[in-house]
Parts: structure tokens; C-alpha cells; sequence
């Protein structure tokens, strides 16, 4: 038999020629972190179904987020819970909402970069991501209000805004509304190819958005679909999206490579709540090793070509590191 003469193992010998070669790094400076702001509470709750993740009030929102910053995470995402419901979200767009209130607050007491969720499930009573006309959410109506909630954010101090209802044409709408009233600087993180996932049954329990009727398969992609992603990356960039979400991460990294050859803006990728469940709960039974199931997760999505990582993790890996 004849040695091997090319040996890949040379390059793993030891740890130092093994970072060395490294191909995929892991920076804190990538990573945005998901925060859930209640009116309906006044201390902090635990997420049932997301171990260490919480709904806030407002004052524990900024101890949260004064961590977040010292811990060199450079950014938020927002969700709001609002006391009032009704059939149009109406508290989604108040000057004073749970969000606007938030965005406030955080501002005064943080140097965090802060995006907000744009989305009308949370406000609805009826949990869907748009206005409902004859039992369908009607696109061109909910447009106004997708537009005039992403406006009130930034009024009161957002950085970035994150559509993340699916409507067709809402990047534009948005991009309309915040350059008519001076806003051109403000970028838009489209949620683009948002499928219509099992995988934010959590999310739901943080955010008390689950549909009170029906699914969102009507306005969220199907799974199966991958050139569909594509179609709807290409409208969004049409449109004036700065980045382009793929969401959830770890069951569509080929959506993320996709779009990381297509498209030349910077990638985000959502690791959902349920991404995040299954391993706490797998992880509390010490069926695997929690920090390096992180690790490893991670740069998986990093390696699939996502620029920025929307993550449940990200205090986690700042303390890894
Ligand atoms: C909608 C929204 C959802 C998530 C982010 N924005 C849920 C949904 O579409 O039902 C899910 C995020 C997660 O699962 O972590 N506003």
C-alpha cells in the first residue's frame, strides 16, 4: 500500500495551526439580540417555552439592555406586547405604544443600535400580520399601517426598521413614508424570505401573537419553496431593502447561501425560538453540551454566508468568548 502523500491532518495537528487556518470566525460584533417589552407586566417573566428568555416592563428592558451593551453586542431587535388590542393595531402605531415608549428609554440609557420588529401580529386581536377583509389579511390595506408603525419607530429614535409582516410592496411602502418625511437615512432589514415555519411556536408564546383563526401560509413562504426565496429577495433589494433577513437560520441554510451568491447587501439570518427551545431543553436534560452545540450552530450559519445573526444566543456567545 502505497502513504498518502497529501494529508490534510497536517493543518489540525495543533490547536494553534488549527485557528490559524480557521475559515469561519465568530465576532460578538455581528450578532443583533431579540427583546420582548410587556405593557401587561410590571417585573420580568420568564418565557415558558424559552429558558432565560424574557418578556420585560420597560425599566427592566433597560437593565437588560445596559448588559447587552456591555457585554459589546451592538444591537437590539424589539418586540412588543401591548395592553390593548383591537382589529387594526392600533397601539402599534401611538406615539406612546409599548415600543415607541422602549425605543425612548433604551436611547437615554444605552449606546445599543436598535431595531425594531415591524409587524401588526402582536397588536391585532386577532393575531394576524395585517388587516382582515372577508377572512383574508388584505395586502394593500395593511401596507398603510405596516408603513405608518415603521414611521412612529423611528419618529421616536429607532435606528433600523425590520418588516417582518410578508406583505407584498411593503418595502417600498415604508421606504415612501420615511423619505417623505425626512427620514432617508434609516435603513430597512427586510424579513424577505420568511417561511411559514413550526419553528416560531415559541416566539409566539413570548410575543402572545399566535392567530386566533387559520395560518399564515397565506402571506409566509412555503418550505418547500427555494427560487421562490429568490423572487422574493430580488423585490425587496427593487424596493430599497438595505438587508435581507432568511428566517429561521439552521433549516434553510441553503436559502442563506443563496442569497449570499445572489445579492450584494448584507445578509441577516433569524435564529428562531425554536432553534433556540430545542437545544435549552435538550441541553437541561445534558443530552449535549450546551456551549459548544452553540458554538457550533452558530458558525454554521456565519459559514452558510449570513452576514449579521439574529440571535436568542448572543449573550450567551459574548460570554463564551
Ligand atoms: C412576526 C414575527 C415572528 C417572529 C419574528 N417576527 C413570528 C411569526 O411570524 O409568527 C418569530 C421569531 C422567532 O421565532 O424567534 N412579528
Amino acid at each position: 500500500m502505497k502513504f498518502p502523500e497529501l494529508r490534510p491532518r497536517r493543518l489540525r495537528y495543533n490547536n494553534k495551526i488549527r485557528k490559524m487556518v480557521k475559515e469561519t470566525q465568530l465576532s460578538i460584533d455581528n450578532f443583533i439580540y431579540p427583546i420582548f417589552v410587556s405593557e401587561l407586566i410590571d417585573k420580568k417573566q420568564e418565557i415558558r417555552s424559552m429558558p432565560e428568555i424574557y418578556q420585560l416592563d420597560i425599566d427592566s428592558a433597560v437593565q437588560e439592555a445596559i448588559e447587552v451593551d456591555k457585554l459589546g453586542i451592538p444591537a437590539v431587535i424589539l418586540f412588543g406586547i401591548p395592553e390593548k388590542k383591537d382589529a387594526i393595531g392600533s397601539s402599534a402605531y401611538e406615539s406612546n405604544g409599548i415600543i415607541q415608549k422602549t425605543i425612548r428609554a433604551l436611547k437615554e440609557n444605552t449606546n445599543l443600535y436598535i431595531i425594531t420588529d415591524v409587524c401588526l401580529c402582536e397588536y391585532t386581536d386577532h393575531g394576524h400580520c395585517g388587516i382582515i377583509k372577508n377572512n383574508y389579511v388584505d395586502n394593500d390595506e395593511t401596507l398603510k399601517y405596516i408603513a405608518r408603525q415603521a414611521l412612529s419607530h423611528v419618529k421616536a429614535g429607532a435606528d433600523m426598521v425590520a418588516p417582518s409582516d410578508m406583505m407584498d410592496g411593503r418595502v417600498s411602502a415604508i421606504r415612501h413614508l420615511l423619505d417623505e418625511n425626512g427620514f432617508t437615512h434609516i435603513p430597512i432589514m427586510s424579513y424577505s424570505a420568511k417561511y411559514a415555519s413550526a419553528f416560531y411556536g415559541p416566539f409566539r408564546d413570548a410575543a402572545e401573537s399566535t392567530p386566533k383563526f387559520g395560518d399564515r401560509k397565506t402571506y409566509q413562504m412555503d418550505p418547500a419553496n427555494r427560487r421562490e426565496a429568490i423572487k422574493e429577495g430580488m423585490l425587496d433589494i427593487e424596493e430599497g431593502a438595505d438587508i435581507l433577513i432568511v428566517k429561521p437560520a439552521l433549516a434553510y441554510l441553503d436559502i442563506i447561501r443563496d442569497f449570499k451568491e445572489y445579492f450584494y447587501v448584507p445578509i441577516a439570518a433569524y435564529n428562531v425560538s425554536g432553534e433556540y427551545s430545542l437545544i435549552k431543553a435538550a441541553a437541561e436534560k445534558q443530552f449535549i453540551d450546551e456551549e459548544n452545540i452553540i458554538i457550533e450552530v452558530l458558525t454554521s450559519i456565519k459559514r452558510a454566508g449570513a452576514d449579521l445573526i439574529i440571535s436568542y444566543f448572543s449573550k450567551s456567545l459574548a460570554k463564551i468568548q
